[in-house]
């Protein structure tokens, strides 16, 4: 693992990494448990990845912890989920706050039960003068839910004759979305093998390098982070370019 650390260039690690934590109830499966018994030990690989990203000096964590689409699972799934969710950021807030860890949360807060609301906003509001790792989960979150929302106060704005329709740009768009202030993330790592976004940061992965491993979360750890960094590290990122341009720009 220390070998692994070590190909590691430092001073070229993405700001913003972005991870679906996918394959809970698989893992869960697999050992004849219940799939909620997946999402109990996926919190021990959270713990471990914020570390990691804290530890090498990423600025930008983003977790898609719960999405829209999810609510639909069944219910008993939905409650064990707020409670783990509930449980996890009352035992884990001191640890971040120790951590210099700014804890966000993007997504549709409204659609949470009161009880787990409450316990993020005091986590908010406890961590929000830290400097660290910026580690923001998504929660109750879609692409689409934030893309029509934004839509939604552009429009109000250009009604009220706030905004007028000719001054809307790339800026404006990006202000309006849950990330405003937030890179777009450079990598975004999917576990347990699906081949998909699931409808997670639909207008910041634009240009995003996209790194998907068979491993299922609950066993993800540092050492598999790394190989998605030094495999990130690897690529040339051309936005459109042509290579050669791209070796012009970085001489
Ligand atoms: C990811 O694991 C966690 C959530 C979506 C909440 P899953 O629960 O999707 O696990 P699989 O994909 O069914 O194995
Ligand atoms: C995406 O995983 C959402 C999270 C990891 C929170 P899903 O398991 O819900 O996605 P699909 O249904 O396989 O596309
Ligand atoms: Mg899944």
């Amino acid at each position: 693992m220390s070998d692994l650390l070590s190909q590691i260039d430092k001073t070229r690690l993405p700001r913003h990494i972005a991870i679906i934590m996918d394959g809970n109830g698989r893992w869960a499966k697999e050992q004849g448990q219940d799939r909620l018994f997946g999402h109990f030990h996926g919190v021990e690989s959270v713990r471990n990845i914020v570390e990691g990203c804290a530890e090498l000096g990423v600025e930008y964590l983003t977790l898609y912890a719960f999405s829209t689409e999810n609510w639909d699972r069944p219910e008993y799934e939905v409650v064990g989920l707020m409670e783990l969710l509930v449980s996890t950021i009352r035992g884990e807030v001191e640890s971040l706050h120790k951590n210099n860890i700014r804890l966000h949360v993007i997504g549709d807060m409204n659609m949470l039960p009161d009880y787990a609301r409450k316990e993020l906003e005091e986590a908010l509001a406890y961590t929000q003068n830290n400097t660290g790792l910026n580690l923001v989960m998504a929660l109750s979150y879609s692409g689409r839910w934030e893309l029509l929302n934004a839509v939604k106060s552009i429009a109000h704005k250009v009604k009220k004759g706030e905004l007028a329709v000719e001054d809307i740009d790339q800026d404006t768009l990006q202000q309006h979305l849950v990330t405003s202030g937030l890179p777009d993330p450079e990598l975004m790592i999917r576990t347990s093998g699906e081949y998909r976004i699931s409808n997670f940061l639909l207008y910041q992965l634009a240009y995003a390098e996209l790194y998907f491993t068979q491993v299922r979360w609950p066993d993800f750890r540092k050492q598999h982070l790394y190989e998605a960094i030094i495999d990130y590290q690897g690529r040339e990122r051309r936005f459109g370019k042509t290579g050669e341009q791209m070796k012009e720009l970085s001489h």
